[in-house]
């Protein structure tokens, strides 16, 4: 096939995307195709001839939050991923947050703040999480352990959105699950060696541990696996995406958020769980392409 891999873009997270990018590319190479490689910087971007299926190594604005997704429709081009909705859904954490809570997905409770200079919501003890409603990889996350630490932590994360997501703090263990094609991959837990699970330890490598499979008892991953599902069944979503959670002491999943275009660098997390299933990286490259062109 001949194949477009978009990678770059204008967000915050156009670092990581080239990641994604160089790693999708090589393996598509690897495996016979002829692959174009597309940095969507401006909107003057044009396919190059002959492209059968674009494989999106995007994140963040543009790439992940349907606007690409809507483009590529109007074009006729299959590309890899959800459709323009779901991507529009899962990328809004408060829009998710809806969909989240009618679905009856298990997540932390929360309110939205629309405003920079907003009070300290009445009846919430810190420490409580802050984001920005769309952004990635943790960008613009802050833990405000301190009524005192609010007004800043509003401020940095203005920076990045005029919408924000303030979430109970919830005390557990972080794990992320892939799924590819309706199936659910094996789960990951992330282990930080210290502090936050943010963009630095995320791209830093050694920071932080995944564990895959992470050593669960059944019942316990089911509920994972169930809520995960749920998750991405509740955003729309459709061929594949990573869904973020935390496992209280008690077992109960939490979700976090659903990432429809998910890191694809070598050692990112949805890579790591294709090959515990069996799947190379070029494998699940090549995965992803055929659901896209199916
Ligand atoms: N937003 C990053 C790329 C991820 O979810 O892996
Ligand atoms: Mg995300």
């Amino acid at each position: 096939l001949t194949i477009t891999v978009m990678a770059g873009g204008p967000s915050a997270e156009r670092e990581v995307s080239l990641r994604s990018g160089a790693g999708v590319a090589a393996a598509l190479r690897a495996r016979g195709h002829r692959v174009f490689e597309l940095d969507p910087v401006d909107s003057g971007w044009r396919l190059p001839e002959g492209t059968d299926v674009v494989f999106l190594a995007l994140h963040g604005a543009y790439g992940e939050d349907g606007t690409v997704q809507a483009q590529l429709e109007e074009l006729g081009v299959p590309y890899t991923g959800c459709g323009p909705e779901a991507s529009r859904v899962g990328f809004d954490k408060v829009l998710s947050k809806e969909r989240f809570v009618a679905a009856g997905v298990p997540t932390a409770r929360y309110v939205v703040v629309d405003r920079p200079d907003a009070s300290w919501p009445e009846g919430w003890e810190p420490p409580v999480i802050v984001k920005p409603a769309r952004q990635g990889s943790s960008i613009g996350l802050q833990c405000v352990r301190s009524v005192e630490e609010w007004s800043g932590a509003l401020a940095e994360a203005w920076r990045y959105d005029t919408r924000l997501l303030v979430e109970e703090w919830v005390q557990g263990r972080e794990c992320t699950v892939g799924l590819l094609g309706g199936q659910v991959l094996p789960i990951s837990e992330v282990r930080v060696r210290s502090g936050l699970y943010d963009y630095r330890t995320k791209y830093t490598p050694g920071a932080a541990e995944y564990l895959c499979p992470a050593p669960w008892d059944e019942e316990t991953a089911e509920r994972i696996r169930w809520a995960a599902r749920r998750a991405f069944e509740a955003i729309g979503g459709r061929d594949y995406g990573r869904v973020d959670l935390i496992v209280r002491p008690d077992g109960t999943p939490v979700v976090l958020e659903v990432n429809t275009l998910p890191g694809m660098t070598p050692t990112s997390a949805l890579p790591r769980a294709a090959r515990a299933a069996g799947l190379s990286y070029e494998d699940l490259c090549e995965c992803m392409v055929e659901l896209a062109w199916r």
